[in-house]
């Protein structure tokens, strides 16, 4: 394969704010200065995979500003190949007004910007580079007709699909949740997708594997993650750490996740890996600055 991982997706500004109380609707809080970094859970899944040395490419759509400079730099200096990254002078750069509260964890609103028009006519373009990976990477902040197209056209080059369907959609194309293997899904998102709002996770899996999904992995934050496949669950331990800025570190876990998979490790190995992967992210600020490379990790 020419690369390990393919991700189609989206690229964000993310301009982050501590507070030490959310507002309410009406309320004004002051926080912290602004600061301004490279994410979206697209160019997220990227950095990360090729920070951990993973040959990496990213299929995504940028402004011609100063924003989408700030992310193809980031990108750059991770080692991903950003040769099909689209810079569309139309659109500005997409971003994402990002509040963290006092416990690390946080609001989002992303306005899409360029993310909107990376269409399935940009995927067929990159439909060598797509049958050149071993893994597809997915997610859901760029529109859902052009995920489509990329899953199916992973599946006509039987390139490996790993789906995060994030941000949480109602329901999910059956054809989307046949392609995913696996599904990465939160305890939010694998709630919403079963239709189960009670239960557990293990519950959680069966359901989606019973609604098509190849395989399932639940990430559960600090408590590691569950993975189904074929040959049954598992469960991952979580790793303990102080939480500063959980932002991107789905994201972090669901590339650091593909890239062991590209490699040839089976899922729980796979998820073993990606939930210390998870882990070090949430330690330090942002999204991407706060990837590990392999000997950061060790
Ligand atoms: O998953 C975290 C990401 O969500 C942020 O980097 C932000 O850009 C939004 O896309
Ligand atoms: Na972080």
């Amino acid at each position: 394969h020419m690369y390990d991982v393919l991700v189609v997706g989206s690229a964000n500004a993310d301009l982050t704010v501590r507070v030490g109380r959310r507002p309410g609707a009406g309320e004004t809080v002051l926080g912290t200065d602004l600061v301004e970094s490279a994410g979206g859970k697209g160019a997220n899944q990227a950095a990360a995979a090729a920070r951990l040395g993973g040959r990496t490419a990213l299929l995504a759509r940028v402004g011609g500003d100063a924003y989408g400079e700030l992310l193809l730099a980031a990108q750059r200096a991770a080692g991903t190949d950003v040769a099909p990254v689209i810079v569309d002078g139309a659109a500005r750069t997409g971003t994402a007004m990002i509040i963290v509260g006092p416990d690390g964890d946080n609001s989002i609103v992303v306005s899409p910007g360029a993310n909107a028009a990376l269409t399935p006519q940009d995927v067929a373009a990159a439909a060598d580079i797509i049958a050149g990976s071993a893994v597809l990477s997915l997610q859901l902040e760029i529109p859902m007709e052009t995920v489509r197209a990329a899953a199916a056209s992973a599946a006509a080059a039987g390139a490996r699909v790993v789906l995060n369907p994030s941000p949480a959609p109602e329901s999910l194309a059956p054809e989307l949740l046949a392609a995913a293997d696996p599904l990465v899904v939160n305890e939010h998102e694998a709630r919403q997708l079963s239709g189960r709002a009670d239960g557990e996770p293990g519950e959680w899996a069966h359901a989606l594997r019973g609604q098509g999904a190849r395989s399932v992995v639940i990430t559960l934050g600090g408590d590691g993650a569950l993975v189904l496949d074929a040959s049954g669950i598992g469960e991952i331990p979580g790793v303990r750490v102080e939480a500063v800025d959980t932002t991107g570190a789905g994201d972090a876990f669901t590339g650091a996740l593909a890239t062991r998979l590209a490699r040839g490790d089976g899922l729980a190995d796979a998820a073993r890996f990606a939930v210390r992967v998870g882990a070090a992210a949430v330690t330090k600020p942002g999204a991407q600055p706060s990837y590990p490379t392999l000997d950061e990790l060790a």
